[in-house]
């Protein structure tokens, strides 16, 4: 089987944990090495997953011809920049969440997509566990009626006091972060798109990044509520309520090894996944084989829009 040879751009401490170690699972992918500003890094990765190239810069792999797709977890600020740069050396795509910091820098990448064809996608995990899949199937069968409301969060105690989270300049704050998941969650489950947004939210008095927020999404069908920040405890529950019923997601973004979901008072426990190497997995058939993405860059654009509308929402208070 031909795999699709990657690189991953930055030395991630998330790459190190967790796609790196998702890429090295998966039998279509060829991982090549990873780039970072110190070489000394970069050959960390190499001895730690047995990679057989170094790169010095992120200029460097993508001038390596052999490199076919990359992998982009750089700070959010640079995610925009960086795809660009990658598809006019020809390279496929996947950037880490969010997209980008704001409409304006994602429609240049769309611009790009269009003239160059090749496979952009933005690297949303959660979709990809299979008790996304169980639970889009049950509501495909009426198990719930339509759906009406979809309430999430993503909180946690965030201890550093610096770093890319909290850096302005870099795309920091809690709504590019975490609060993406419950956004991307309610137009995943309601299969549309809000026409209103209303959210507030604490901004950090030195830092400029907001740290808390909660807000509402209105769509044709029905509201999402959402919450997300840095000051409480590690809370990732999803509730998808239809006319007739509920699904429960104790844990919608990063399940234990076997997940558990509720179809009202029934348990439903899913087997063992790994939804980061279903993603790469996905990814790269797709660039091997020319398919479509489950979510294209039209798709990652419909996101950044009510980002973008939730900040100004949130700003304008
Ligand atoms: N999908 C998920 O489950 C998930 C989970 C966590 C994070 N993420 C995403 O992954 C991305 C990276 O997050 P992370 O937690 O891995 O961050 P991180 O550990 O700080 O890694 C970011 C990397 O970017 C590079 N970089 C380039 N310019 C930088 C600058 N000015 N300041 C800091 N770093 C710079 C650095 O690599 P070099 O020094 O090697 O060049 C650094 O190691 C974010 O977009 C985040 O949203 C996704």
């Amino acid at each position: 089987m031909r795999r699709l040879k990657w690189g991953v751009l930055g030395g991630s401490g998330f790459a190190r944990r967790r796609s790196i170690p998702a890429m090295m699972l998966s039998p279509v992918v060829e991982l090549l090495g990873v780039a970072s500003r110190s070489r000394e890094k970069s050959e960390k990765f190499a001895e730690q997953f047995s990679l057989p190239e170094i790169y010095d810069s992120y200029d460097h792999m993508l001038d390596d011809p052999h490199i076919e797709a990359v992998h982009i977890p750089l700070p959010n600020s640079m995610h925009c920049e960086w795809a660009i740069k990658a598809m006019e050396k020809g390279k496929h795509v996947l950037v880490e969440k969010p997209f980008a910091t704001n409409v304006a820098d994602l429609l240049k990448v769309k611009g790009e997509v269009v003239r160059t064809g090749l496979k952009v996608m933005e690297a949303m995990m959660w979709p990809f566990h299979p008790q996304h899949r169980k639970a889009k199937e049950l509501i495909a069968q009426d198990a719930i009626g339509k759906v009406r409301l979809v309430r999430s969060s993503f909180t946690y105690l965030l201890t550093a006091k610096t770093g890319i989270r909290l850096d302005k300049e870099l795309g920091g704050g809690c709504l590019l972060d975490v609060g993406c998941y419950p956004v991307s969650a309610a137009r995943y489950y309601f299969a549309e798109e809000p026409t209103n947004v209303f959210a507030r939210g604490d901004i950090h008095a030195e830092l400029d990044v907001d740290t808390n927020i909660s807000g509402i999404l209105e769509f044709p069908s029905g509201r999402a509520l959402f919450d997300a920040g840095y000051h409480l405890p590690y809370r990732t529950d999803l509730e998808v309520v239809g006319e007739k019923g509920r699904i429960y997601f104790p844990r919608a973004w990063q399940p234990h090894e076997t997940a558990s979901i509720f179809l009202n008072e029934e348990e439903i426990v899913l087997p063992t996944a790994n939804h980061y190497l279903n993603l790469f997995d996905h990814f790269s058939n797709a660039a091997l084989n020319d398919t479509s993405l489950e979510f294209d860059v039209e798709d990652a654009l419909k996101q950044m829009r009510v980002l973008d509308a939730i900040k100004c929402s949130i700003l304008l208070n």
